[in-house]
């Protein structure tokens, strides 16, 4: 029997690794140990309960304000420890959370295989996420398997002269996710109070956006909706008090928004579908929104979620508050425009990834010796 760690440790990671978890256990070749580093606590368990799953171990590192010293070394130094005691055959991690990155680089120190889940997504620009390009890069570097989403994301992995056969493309596990959660009859009483009203959703969280950006998306937010009495916005807000510090100043007393706490991911895909617009600097929700076709305005400089923009339903607006003001009003205005981007499209999967990935695990052998990078 194999035993497989399957790290999760912040809200999307979960999300997207939940599904994940459930489908290994139901194998009888392997022994799937679910862990987390802690790096966030209620966000994360929030999504644990609405899967009705709980981490076997927690490294408990969170702090407020943590930076990204913080959390580095708090994990590093606890997962040796952990990896040590526990003692698993392969490593699965996800994504590119500074969690991801550093379990990898545990497992490298110790010589223990990693499987990486999303892998192969790319900005090549190790500052646009920050720093999650490089965490991401990072892991490529030390993965044995990569299970990436799309065709495009295997091809980002060969460029960078990935050994091929360390390569699957299964679809994302967040199409796994949301095929049970979007309901016909889904009713919260925010969506009441929105009625009939066009619905805004907002979501905004990223490093780089931290400071003088936020303040100018929240600023551009606040005017259109000043100027649109028939929108109503409803922002569940990120635990980060930073986050929440900027949005008190700027978008504080405005009676067309309502800042609510974290919502359950069922709650937040039910919101989504139900959305005129999205406004949002976060990666999982440029990959729900699409399947909806709600059109979402990115407020970053990149994206390593292109197929999204090739479709037409997601715009890169960058931080800027003219810009982000003027692409707001023009596509509340012009009806043309709207439509535009309001395609459903899902360029991420066909809700087996978890099947493939699980099927991958139990069939093949773990050599933590083989060259991972071809070329360089
Ligand atoms: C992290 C990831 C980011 C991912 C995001 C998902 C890194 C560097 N960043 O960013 O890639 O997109 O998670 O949401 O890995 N907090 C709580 N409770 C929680 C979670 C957070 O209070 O459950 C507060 C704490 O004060 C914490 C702060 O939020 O210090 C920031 O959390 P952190 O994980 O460092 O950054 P995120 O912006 O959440
Ligand atoms: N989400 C949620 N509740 C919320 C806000 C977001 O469940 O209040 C979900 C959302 O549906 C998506 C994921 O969280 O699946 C995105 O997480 P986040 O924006 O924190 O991180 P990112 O995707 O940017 O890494």
């Amino acid at each position: 029997m194999k035993r497989i760690v399957l790290c999760a440790s912040t809200r999307p990671e979960m999300i997207k690794m939940a599904p994940l978890y459930l489908e290994m256990k139901k194998r009888e070749g392997l022994e799937t140990i679910l862990m987390s580093t802690g790096q966030h606590k209620e966000m994360l368990y929030q999504v644990c309960e609405a899967f009705g799953i709980k981490p076997d171990y927690d490294l408990e590192i969170m702090k407020e304000k943590q930076d990204l010293f913080d959390i580095t070394t708090s994990i590093l130094s606890k997962a040796k420890d952990f990896l040590n005691e526990v003692k698993p055959d392969l490593v699965l991690v996800h994504g590119d959370t500074t969690s991801t990155f550093v379990m990898a680089l545990a497992c490298f120190y110790l010589q223990i295989p990693v499987g990486h889940v999303e892998a192969g997504l790319r900005t090549y620009n190790i500052y646009s996420p920050y720093p999650e390009e490089f965490n991401r890069e990072g892991v490529g570097i030390i993965s044995q398997f990569n299970f990436a989403p799309t065709q495009l994301s295997r091809d980002n992995l060969l460029h960078e002269g990935k050994n091929e056969s360390t390569i699957y493309v299964t679809g994302n596990t967040v199409i796994d996710a949301m095929q049970h959660t979007v309901k016909e009859d889904y009713t919260h009483p925010e969506l009441e109070w929105v009625d009939d009203n066009k619905l805004i959703f907002i979501t905004a969280h990223r490093r780089e956006n931290l400071g003088e950006p936020m303040h100018q998306m929240f600023r551009a937010i606040r005017r259109v909706l000043d100027e649109h009495p028939d929108c109503r916005a409803v922002y569940p807000i990120h635990m980060n008090p930073v986050v929440r510090e900027a949005a008190d100043q700027e978008l504080g007393g405005c009676d067309r928004i309502h800042i609510i706490e974290p919502i359950e991911v069922f709650d937040c895909h039910n919101f989504e579908a139900r959305s005129f617009l999205c406004l949002t600097d976060s990666g999982g929700i440029q990959e729900e929104c699409p399947s909806y076709g709600v059109p979402v305005l990115v407020m970053r400089d990149t994206t390593e979620r292109p197929e999204g923009v090739d479709a037409g339903t997601l715009k890169l607006v960058g931080t800027d508050e003219e810009v982000i003001y003027s692409t707001f009003k023009l596509l509340l205005e012009n009806e043309e425009e709207y439509k535009k981007m309001a395609n459903a499209c899902n360029p991420y999967g066909d809700g087996h990834a978890c099947e493939r990935i699980a099927d991958i695990l139990e069939g093949k052998e773990y050599k933590p010796w083989e060259p991972t990078v071809l070329i360089r």
